[in-house]
């Protein structure tokens, strides 16, 4: 479990994620460039920086207001990009897994200040960088071993609502 601190955080919350046995890692804020936004969305380009995490191989993220339910190991075995479609045939930022790449994160970055953020905020942009989002192939976690190490990797692949729902599609799927 790896926390990215950045700006702002006191050093005693800083403490308190270490003992909570988080890996710490001091970051920088990605400025929002968006003139509208809500004011919460201030910090939040920041998450863009996932995709800097080059030390590690995958990174499977998870907003703070999420709860983990069962083992999301699957998510690992996703190739670059995985997000689910919520509520909507845009991609939700919530859950996401991620193929750090420097390559990627550096195109990002030069696109950052131009492309629109129908939200304001992170969502928006990786709405705009991933076009075509809605007509990704479905992620498929138990596609045999041999099967994805012979496929060439998708740019982007769809998470099954199982991975990101909220109390919203379970009032629409049970109707009370
Ligand atoms: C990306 O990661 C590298 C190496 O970890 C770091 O030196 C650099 O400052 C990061 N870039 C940004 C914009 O945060």
């Amino acid at each position: 479990m790896v926390v990215l601190v950045s700006d702002g955080v006191s050093d005693y919350a800083t403490k308190l994620l270490q003992a909570d046995g988080w890996i710490v890692e001091l970051i920088s804020l990605l400025a929002n460039p968006n003139q509208i936004k809500p004011k919460r969305f201030w910090g939040v380009y920041t998450k863009l920086k996932i995709f800097n995490m080059t030390n590690y191989k995958k990174v499977v993220y998870f907003d703070a207001d999420t709860i983990v339910v069962r083992s999301v190991e699957d998510l690992f075995k996703c190739g670059k990009f995985c997000a689910n479609l919520k509520h909507s045939e845009r991609l939700n930022s919530g859950v996401l897994a991620v193929e750090p790449s420097q390559t990627v994160f550096n195109d990002m970055m030069t696109e950052v200040n131009t492309l629109p953020s129908y939200t304001g905020g992170d969502q928006g942009f990786l709405n705009s960088y991933y076009a075509g989002f809605a007509n990704a192939h479905v992620f498929e976690p138990d596609l045999p071993q041999k099967v994805l190490d012979s496929r060439s990797v998708p740019e982007m692949e769809r998470l099954s609502t199982l991975y990101n729902a909220d109390v919203g599609l379970y009032i629409l799927a049970n109707k009370v």
